[in-house]
C-alpha cells in the first residue's frame, strides 16, 4: 500500500487509485480472518479476487449493526484478540452493546484522522483543546483527545457534565478550540451567561461539533451564542468513531469523507441499491485501512447525499437529515427530529431547546412538541400562545402535520450533557 505525503491534496485519480489498492487488501484481510465474511460472502458468491474496480464492491453483501450483535463480544474482529490495544462499546437501547477494537496501528490511524479534522476545522499546533464529549465506553472523548494531542495541541479532558466546572475551565484556562456535541455546546453557553460572563466574549474560536444530527440553523445559533466558528464532525463507532469525516472551516459546505481510509456508497434504504452521486439515501462505509474490525459495507442508517469535492480533492456528505430508524410517520406523512428543529429555529420567540413527545391516540401517532421561549421577553402567556400557534402553523404549512405545541418557560426543558434526547416514545411505554 502506498500512502501519499498529504492525501487531502492528491487528485482524485491517485485517490481512486489508492482506494482500490486498500479496498482489495481490505476485502481479502476479512475474508481471511472472519469467519462471518467469509461465510456471507461465499453464501452470494462474491469472491474478493472479483474487485477490479472500486464499483465491484456493490457484489458484496452488507454489514448490519445486528451482525455486531450476533457475534458480541470479539466476533468480528480479524486478528487475534492480544493484538486488540483497545475496545470501545456503545451502550445501544436494547440487549448487547456493540463492541468494537482497533489495534495500535488503528490507534495511531484514527489519532491522524481526528488531527487532520480538527486542521481542517481551523485548528493548529499550540492551541488549547477543551474536550467535552464523553470519555470511556464512548468513542467521542478519547477519539478526540488522542487527535488533539497528535495535532500537538494542549488538551483539556474534561468529558462531558459538571456543566459549572465546565465554565470555569473555559473562562480560567482560556481554550481556544471545544469539542462537544451542538445542544450540550449551547448549555455550556447558558451556563457561562450565568456565571456572568458574556459567552461571546470567552476565549473560544472555533468548536467541532457533531455526535448528534443538528441543523443549519443551530450551527447560527451555536456561533452567535459562544462567538465561534462551528464545523461539523462525523463518525460512528462500528466505523471508528468521531473523524471519519469533518467539514473544513473555510467553505463549511458538508464533511468531507477522509477518503483514503473510508469508501462511501449511498444506497436506497428500501432496495439497498447503489444510488447515483447526489441522490440522497443511506450512507455505507466501507473502511480501507482498518486491521482489529474490518468493516465490509456497513449501513450506517444515516441519511444523506455524497457531494463533489471543494476545499479538498476528497468527496463530501451533506449534513446528515435523520436515521432511518428516527424517522417518525404521523398520520401518513414522514418527519425527522431535524425538520421540527429547523422550524422551531425559524419561529420568533421559541428557544432551540425542544423535545418531542410521540404519543399513541386512538389508533393515531399524534405528536406533541414541548419548546422553551426564547428569554423573559418572551415568556408572557400571550408571546408563549403566540409562538406555540406560529409553530403549529408553520408544521402544518411546511411538513403537512398538525401536532400540538407547548411553550414551556425558559429552563424548563430538561438539558443536554452529551448527545440529545429529542425524542421521547410513549407508544412504546
Ligand atoms: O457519535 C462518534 C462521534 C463522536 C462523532 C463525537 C462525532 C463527534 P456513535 O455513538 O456510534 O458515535 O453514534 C454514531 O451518531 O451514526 C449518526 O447517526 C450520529 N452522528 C454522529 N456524528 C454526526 C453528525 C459517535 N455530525 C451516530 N451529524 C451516527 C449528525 C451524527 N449525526
Amino acid at each position: 500500500m502506498t500512502s501519499p505525503e498529504s492525501p487531502e491534496r492528491a487528485s482524485i485519480d491517485e485517490i481512486r487509485a489508492l482506494q482500490l489498492d486498500r479496498l482489495r487488501w481490505s476485502v481479502r484481510h476479512a475474508y481471511q480472518n472472519v469467519e462471518h465474511y467469509r461465510r456471507s460472502f461465499d453464501a452470494r458468491g462474491a469472491h474478493p479476487d472479483d474487485l477490479r474496480q472500486l464499483a465491484d464492491l456493490a457484489q458484496f453483501p452488507f454489514l448490519i449493526k445486528q451482525d455486531f450483535r450476533d457475534h458480541y463480544p470479539f466476533g468480528l474482529f480479524a486478528v487475534p484478540r492480544e493484538k486488540v490495544v483497545r475496545v470501545h462499546a456503545s451502550s445501544g437501547t436494547t440487549g448487547r452493546p456493540t463492541v468494537v477494537g482497533y489495534t495500535a496501528k488503528d490507534i495511531e490511524s484514527w489519532a491522524d484522522l481526528v488531527a487532520r479534522s480538527i486542521r481542517a476545522a481551523g485548528g493548529r499546533p499550540g492551541q488549547i483543546v477543551h474536550i467535552a464529549y464523553g470519555y470511556g465506553l464512548f468513542t467521542g472523548g478519547l477519539g478526540a483527545h488522542y487527535g488533539a494531542e497528535r495535532l500537538g495541541c494542549t488538551v483539556i479532558p474534561m468529558s462531558g457534565g459538571q456543566t459549572e466546572r465546565q465554565a470555569q475551565l473555559i473562562r480560567d484556562l482560556r481554550p481556544d478550540i471545544i469539542m462537544v456535541t451542538p445542544s450540550y455546546a449551547l448549555n455550556i453557553a447558558e451556563e457561562l451567561a450565568r456565571q456572568g460572563t458574556d459567552p461571546r466574549d470567552c476565549s473560544l474560536s472555533i468548536g467541532i461539533l457533531g455526535a448528534e444530527p443538528w441543523t443549519e440553523d443551530m450551527r447560527r445559533r451555536v456561533e452567535s451564542a459562544l462567538g465561534i466558528e462551528a464545523v461539523d464532525i462525523y463518525g460512528l463507532s462500528e466505523v471508528m468513531g468521531p473523524g471519519v469525516a469533518c467539514e473544513c472551516v473555510a467553505t463549511k459546505d458538508g464533511p468531507v469523507i477522509w477518503e483514503d481510509h473510508f469508501y462511501p456508497e449511498i444506497i436506497d434504504p428500501d432496495t439497498g441499491a447503489v444510488l447515483p452521486e447526489g441522490e440522497e439515501g443511506e450512507l455505507v462505509l466501507t473502511s480501507l485501512t482498518k486491521e482489529a474490525l474490518p468493516v465490509i459495507r456497513y449501513r450506517t442508517r444515516d441519511l444523506t447525499r455524497l457531494l463533489p469535492p471543494t476545499a479538498c480533492s476528497m468527496r463530501r456528505i451533506s449534513r446528515i437529515t435523520g436515521r432511518t430508524d428516527d424517522m417518525l410517520i404521523i398520520r401518513g406523512v414522514n418527519i425527522f427530529p431535524s425538520q421540527i428543529e429547523e422550524l422551531i429555529l425559524r419561529t420568533p420567540g421559541l428557544a432551540p431547546h425542544y423535545r418531542l413527545e410521540v404519543a399513541r391516540v386512538s389508533h393515531l401517532d399524534a405528536l406533541t412538541v414541548h419548546v422553551e421561549s426564547a428569554g423573559e421577553t418572551h415568556s408572557s402567556d400571550d408571546s408563549r400562545r403566540r409562538a406555540a400557534s406560529d409553530l403549529a402553523h408553520n408544521l402544518k404549512s411546511y411538513v403537512g402535520i398538525s401536532v400540538k405545541v407547548e411553550v414551556h418557560l425558559p429552563g424548563s426543558i430538561e438539558r443536554s450533557i452529551g448527545k440529545a434526547k429529542r425524542l421521547i416514545d410513549l407508544r412504546k411505554s
